[in-house]
């Protein structure tokens, strides 16, 4: 049924989160067996708090991650995705993830609700560099700032060019296709609400429940996303 759904629409969102990534080789946040969140705490982690008092073990954290989205690479379903793209399929992606494996993988439309890992500013300039200032261990500004991933950190506010940009495409959607996401953080998880309010048909795919299971149109449990891509793309 949700093949129909895909073939007869004029307008389909995806909105994926950290479960899009895990076929990569990426950790998600929140599930069971493998999520970030169960070994360390967000707020001691990944908050302006953490840059400003806990700077080596924010770092430390950082360029980790920083390296694993160069090591890694986008999967088959990030390639399907980007595909559908291009055959007018999908219109567009809104991703809570900071890999930037969507555009690696050829997509083109894509909101990034929580920024990218892909790129560094200077926490007190805001001077732009590139993610490989840390891989080199380079952590400090000319200015003597120093250089943070430009992403959203716990405590700031979404960039307003991603976020108007989801609002209106979400707001447009006649089908909505959540990926991989627990939809447990505001205001990203939002979106698949306005949507539905706009009249879309909401379609949830995530290993667990999710916290707007109920107002899914049809959820799909316990697959990879990988495979439910692979069986739509026939
Ligand atoms: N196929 C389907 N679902 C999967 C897969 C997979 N291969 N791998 C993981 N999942 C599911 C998990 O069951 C989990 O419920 O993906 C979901 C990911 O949820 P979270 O780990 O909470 O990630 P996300 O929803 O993206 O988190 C939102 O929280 O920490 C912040 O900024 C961070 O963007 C992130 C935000």
């Amino acid at each position: 049924m949700i093949k129909n759904w895909l073939n007869e629409s004029n307008n389909t969102v995806v909105f994926t989160g950290a479960g899009m990534s895990t076929e990569s080789g990426l950790p998600d946040f929140r599930s069971a067996n493998q999520g970030l969140w169960k070994q360390k705490d967000p707020s001691k982690i990944a908050s302006t708090d953490a840059l400003n008092h806990n700077v080596e073990e924010f770092i430390d954290f950082y360029r980790t991650r920083v390296l694993s989205v160069k090591d890694y690479k986008p999967h088959k379903g990030h390639h399907i995705l980007a595909d559908w793209e291009k055959q007018n399929r999908i219109q567009t992606i809104i991703t809570q993830n900071v890999d930037g494996f969507h555009q690696k993988a050829g997509s083109q439309n894509v909101a990034e609700l929580h920024g990218t890992l892909t790129k560094l500013h200077c926490q007190s300039c805001g001077k732009e560099y590139n993610s490989d200032e840390y891989v080199n261990q380079e952590y400090y500004c000319g200015c003597g700032g120093i250089l943070r991933p430009s992403i959203v950190l716990f405590g700031e506010t979404l960039p307003q060019d991603a976020f108007q940009f989801a609002l209106s495409e979400a707001e447009k959607a006649d089908l909505f296709i959540v990926l991989g996401s627990s939809l447990s953080v505001t205001p990203a998880n939002q979106f698949p609400l306005i949507a539905k309010n706009n009249g879309a048909r909401l379609v949830i795919v995530n290993k667990e429940p999710t916290e707007l299971d109920m107002y899914a149109d049809q959820v799909i449990h316990g697959r990879d996303i990988g495979a439910v891509l692979e069986e739509w793309n026939h």
